[in-house]
């Protein structure tokens, strides 16, 4: 949420900067902006909308008097005032001598911008940003030393932020800092970078440093270094990014979900790859929790926000089936705000791609404030989330830039089946040749995953022939449930239509009444074999819909020779066993809601009002 970039080095700063905002526009696109730095001081362009009209804004100029030597850059989610040219990042002091970009809300913007009213400060913005533009040109104003100045600024501020600032009279320097938000810095010879991640930098090098909570950063092609807000000298640290320019490319595909849609059966593969030993021994990434504490657990909570939430609710069928543990799966936003009852035998299990939800963040730590254990699932490695766990699951999906969520739900899925299995062998209540079926049935996995991403064309035809309808339903039962919502979810975010997941069993209960002539109703069939009882029950639930006027598209397993006779189209997905099957069936709705908000003319991986990376609460 909000993409940030800062270069100095001996290359033309402005066109590092200009590239590094093109790979973090996912991360919100109301406005961008640059300022840049050289001999004669800072040169600031920004522009309301997407990134291409501060490019044309760019092209219209002459791109500043000199080459620059550094230069910082912003792609916004707006928080404090609309997406204006005015609001756009970066901001500079009253006396012009500073620019500051910033990610993040500073919570008492209001207090600090009386105050610098009432000393004769004029705000050009309604952002809280500009506040700290000003602070900044007022602390730099006193000793001249740009690093000393952030440090007393972040002093000053509550909330989330990175910031990232030049001043005109120290033209190769850029100072960093940050609470709440990410920032990484990159590393290559004579030339660094600060980002939000390091998306924006993967094309000049892979060498990264990690910068821990309340840190200042200075680089100037000098080096790097890092101090405290006390002003003392700390260590970064450093790591090596094992993904390459590649994976920030669309690779010939017509977006980036398309892309991230066909790379799910890697990415599960390689979630899956080497946690499980010869002897059927299963490893998590980092664990500091002891197998005492492992057996000791006797409460789970999931917690998580948007697509995470559905895998973790897709997670609870599983967990307490083999692990026989509750495990309650909560909306990260509301956990902390309902004073939940937690201990040292309580696991909170935090799911987030990004490792930064605030949300999710905030929830992690109220739960280690009542001694629970922490264990994460994150796509990011040393991102906050993990960093603050007692155990980490790494999802290894690569670089997710389409903002709308597919492989990360697959992979946090495949990840937690993972964590369930590793629970439920520690605390020995599962034999191991029951845990080793289990192991070979997700190994299979991902070529059941290729079957479905290969059947793309069945769907595409589908969502074209309904797109006419402004209101879809998603029904399923049991794991299917999750995958409704989560269907739901993909379709609102992408085609701005009304589209709900229910409980099929619940719909008699109210919903039902939405339901009008040729109303689309997409059902989770779950497998016929086994648990046919719920097979059984949503064939009733197919029925009841279908009498009341619905179109019925369901998503059936092979072999189910029963339920195409109740739908107008089905869609079929390999046969896999039950709690596994969601890793299937979610596929065929992705398709659907890129083809459904292809056939509206809408942005893929864009859609309006969103952004990847959601640090603000
Ligand atoms: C939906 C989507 C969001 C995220 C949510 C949590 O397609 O992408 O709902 O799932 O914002 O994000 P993470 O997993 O980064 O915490």
């Amino acid at each position: 949420m909000c993409g940030i970039i800062g270069y100095t080095g001996p290359k033309d700063a402005l066109s590092i900067a200009l590239e590094g905002l093109r790979r973090l526009e996912y991360r919100g696109y109301d406005s961008a902006g640059i300022a840049a730095t050289g001999p004669t001081g800072i040169d600031v362009w920004k522009k309301s909308g997407k990134l291409v009209n501060l490019e044309a804004e760019l092209e219209a100029s002459d791109r500043g008097a000199a080459t620059p030597t550094a230069a910082i850059g912003h792609t916004r989610w707006a928080t404090h005032g609309v997406p204006s040219d005015d609001n756009a990042h970066p901001h500079t002091s009253q006396d012009g001598r500073i620019s500051l970009v910033h990610n993040g809300i500073i919570e008492n913007f209001s207090q600090l911008r009386s105050e610098l009213t009432n000393t004769g400060v004029e705000f050009n913005s309604q952002t809280d940003t500009e506040v700290a533009a000003h602070l900044l040109g007022l602390e730099y104003a006193k000793d001249g030393d740009l690093t000393a100045a952030m440090r007393r600024l972040c002093q000053r501020l509550e909330g989330a932020f990175t910031f990232l600032a030049v001043a005109a009279d120290q033209p190769e320097v850029i100072v960093g800092a940050r609470r709440n938000s990410p920032l990484v810095a990159g590393v290559a010879d004579g030339e660094y970078f600060l980002a939000s991640d390091v998306a924006a930098f993967i094309s000049h090098t892979s060498e990264a440093v990690e910068l821990g909570q309340d840190q200042i950063v200075t680089i100037s092609p000098e080096g790097i270094a890092l101090h405290d807000l006390d002003g003392a000298a700390v260590d970064g640290k450093p790591y090596s990014v094992d993904w390459d320019i590649n994976a920030a490319e669309k690779d010939g595909y017509d977006t980036f979900m398309m892309k991230e849609i066909h790379q799910q059966p890697t990415a599960v593969a390689d979630t899956l790859r080497g946690r499980i030993d010869q002897h059927g021994h299963i490893a998590l990434d980092e664990v500091r929790l002891s197998e005492q504490e492992f057996r000791d657990i006797n409460k789970v909570f999931i917690i998580a926000c948007g697509t995470s939430y559905h895998a973790g609710l897709v997670t609870k069928y599983a967990l307490e089936h083999w692990t026989r543990i509750p495990c309650e799966v909560e909306l990260a936003s509301e956990f902390r705000y309902r004073d939940p009852v937690l201990d040292r035998s309580t696991l909170v299990v935090a799911i987030s791609q990004s490792g930064e939800t605030m949300d999710t963040l905030m929830a992690v730590r109220h739960a280690r404030t009542q001694n629970a254990r922490i264990l994460s699932i994150s796509n990011t490695v040393g991102s906050s989330i993990p960093r603050e766990s007692d155990a980490v699951v790494y999802t290894r999906a690569g670089i997710e830039v389409a903002v709308a969520s597919t492989k990360a739900f697959l992979t946090q899925a495949a990840a937690c089946y993972v964590v369930a299995l590793h629970i439920a062998q520690r605390r020995g209540v599962m034999y191991s040749d029951e845990v080793a079926a289990v192991v070979e049935s997700l190994k299979a996995m991902p070529d059941k995953i290729e079957s479905v991403v290969g059947n793309g064309e069945s769907i595409r035809n589908l969502a074209q022939h309904i797109a006419a309808h402004q209101r879809v339903l998603f029904i399923g039962r049991h794991v299917g449930y999750p995958v409704a919502l989560e269907g739901a979810l993909k379709l609102k975010e992408l085609a701005y239509i009304h589209a709900e997941g229910f409980a099929a069993g619940e719909l008699k209960h109210g919903p039902i009444s939405l339901i009008e002539s040729g109303t689309p109703v997409v059902a989770l069939v779950p497998s016929p074999a086994g648990r046919s009882v719920l097979h059984d029950k949503m064939i009733s639930n197919m029925q009841e819909v279908k009498a009341r006027g619905a179109q019925l598209i369901a998503i059936a397993e092979e072999g189910d020779d029963v339920t195409a006779s109740h739908a107008d189209h089905t869609v079929y997905v390999p046969q896999a066993p039950t709690l596994l099957a969601p890793i299937l069936t979610a596929i065929p709705l992705q398709y659907l809601a890129v083809e459904y908000a292809g056939a509206l003319g809408h942005d893929i991986d864009q859609p309006r009002n969103l952004a990847k990376s959601v640090t603000v609460e």
